[in-house]
């Protein structure tokens, strides 16, 4: 019978491998655009992105889809403009809306 342990490392080099192949894939609208790896990782590969490597391409959007009254999601109450954008625009897997772990806004995040 297999040792939990080696069920373990079975199970963590697994997750390693699903991470790495979800990193190669960029999201459409950037593949489209021409990114490269380096447009958002600028220093090594592949340190973390801060949200003002987003924002040396993109203006905080303004306000656009009204979802039935909703605030506006890029500038709330409680967090102003500095909610990092990786809340809920995820680069190597499915985009989240933040708010929702306590509001029903019902976002679609692209
Ligand atoms: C548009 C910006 C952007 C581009 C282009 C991009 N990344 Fe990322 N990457 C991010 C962000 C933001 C994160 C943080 C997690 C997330 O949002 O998915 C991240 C996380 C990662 C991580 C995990 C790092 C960690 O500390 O956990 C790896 C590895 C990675 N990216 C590799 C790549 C590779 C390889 C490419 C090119 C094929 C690439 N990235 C292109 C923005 C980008
Ligand atoms: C090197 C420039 C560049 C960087 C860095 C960059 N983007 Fe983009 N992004 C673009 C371009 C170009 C497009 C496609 C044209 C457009 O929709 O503005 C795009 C598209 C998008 C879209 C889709 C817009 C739509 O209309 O659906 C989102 C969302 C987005 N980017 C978020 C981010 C986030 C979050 C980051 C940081 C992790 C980031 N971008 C980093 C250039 C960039
Ligand atoms: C609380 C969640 C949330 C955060 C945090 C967030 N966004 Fe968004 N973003 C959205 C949603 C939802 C949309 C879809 C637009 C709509 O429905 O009006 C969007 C749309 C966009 C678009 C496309 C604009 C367009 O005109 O369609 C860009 C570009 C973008 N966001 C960039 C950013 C950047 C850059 C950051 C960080 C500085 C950021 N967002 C942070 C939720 C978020
Ligand atoms: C951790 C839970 C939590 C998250 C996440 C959260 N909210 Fe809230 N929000 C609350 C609570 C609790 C209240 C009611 C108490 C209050 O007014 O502060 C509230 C109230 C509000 C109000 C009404 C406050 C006013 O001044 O009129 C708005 C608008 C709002 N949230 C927008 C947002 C947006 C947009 C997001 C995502 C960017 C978000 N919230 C994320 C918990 C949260």
């Amino acid at each position: 019978m297999m040792k939990l342990i080696d069920k373990l490392a079975i199970m963590a080099a697994m997750l390693v491998c699903t991470n790495a192949i979800a990193a190669n894939e960029i999201r459409l609208h950037h593949k489209e655009a021409g990114l490269k790896c380096n447009s958002c990782h600028i220093n090594k590969p592949f340190d973390s992105v801060e949200m003002e490597q987003c924002l040396t391409c993109h203006k905080l959007p303004e306000k656009k889809t009204d979802y039935h009254g909703a605030p506006d999601k890029h500038d709330s109450p409680h967090y102003g403009i500095t909610l990092e954008c990786e809340n809920c625009h995820r680069e190597h897997s499915e985009s989240e809306d933040y708010c929702a772990n306590c509001h029903d806004f019902n976002f679609k995040v692209p």
